[in-house]
């Protein structure tokens, strides 16, 4: 039985109570904290970096799920590593090598994950798909929180998990943007075990929200 995976996005939270937000998801069931890194390049916004993520660190149990929306992630990777990421998920079009940058992921002793734009195709993951731990698939372009999600990314869901148990592989597969819980079950449906939510967590009540996921996530199981 796969376990499906609650990763509130803090790009949504309000940062002067962030300690009190993460809390509230931690206490609500939410596994993962998953952390945008935007550096003004790979994607047009800049979000926030290692300081903040040292932070969370001491201030959630919960697992840090780091998503690097940045050209050439292998400069950065020792460093959030050792700000206590969990797991590390970098862009396939942000790499120049991302057999040798998955690999610099899995030697600082963290798990590796490949994410892919919308506009990629999902086939550009097959050399990779032994190699990383987890397949994180833009439900809308990255670079900001709160867009529509994009209904194409459902196939591209289903044809990933395709490909992993053609070749009998037990990988995660993460989704991320436009997750309410009015669409979380078409995703979970697709083939996804991960959900990113930042406006669905963080807007309104977070608690009543995380456990709302919580129930439809745990109905999937
Ligand atoms: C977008 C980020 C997302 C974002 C999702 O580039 O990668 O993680 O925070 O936010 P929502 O859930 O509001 O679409
Ligand atoms: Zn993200």
């Amino acid at each position: 039985m796969r376990k499906n995976i609650l990763a509130p996005s803090i790009l949504s939270a309000d940062f002067k109570i962030l300690g009190e937000q993460l809390k509230q998801t931690e206490e609500a069931g939410a596994q993962y904290i998953h952390f945008d890194v935007m550096d003004g390049d790979f994607v047009p916004s800049i979000s926030f970096g290692m300081p903040v993520l040292a932070s969370v660190k001491g201030a959630t149990g919960q697992t840090l799920d780091v998503h690097l929306m940045v050209t050439e992630p292998v400069r950065y990777v020792k460093e959030f590593a050792a700000c206590g990421a969990d797991i590390i998920t970098v862009h396939l079009e942000a790499c120049e090598d991302l057999g040798k940058t998955l690999d610099a992921v899995h030697a600082c002793g963290v798990k590796a994950g490949v994410s892919i734009r919308p506009g990629t195709s999902v086939e550009e993951l097959i050399p990779y798909l032994e190699r990383a731990d987890m397949f994180l698939i833009m439900s809308v372009e990255p670079g900001f929180g709160g867009q529509p999600f994009m209904p194409e990314a459902l196939k591209r869901i289903s044809r990933v998990r395709e490909l992993l148990e053609e070749r009998g592989l037990d990988r995660d597969i993460e989704v991320d943007g436009g997750i309410y819980h009015s669409n979380v079950a078409e995703v979970l449906r697709a083939g996804a075990n991960v959900i990113v939510s930042g406006s669905g967590v963080y807007k309104g009540d977070i608690r009543k929200n995380v456990a709302e996921f919580m129930e439809i996530l745990k109905n999937y199981e």
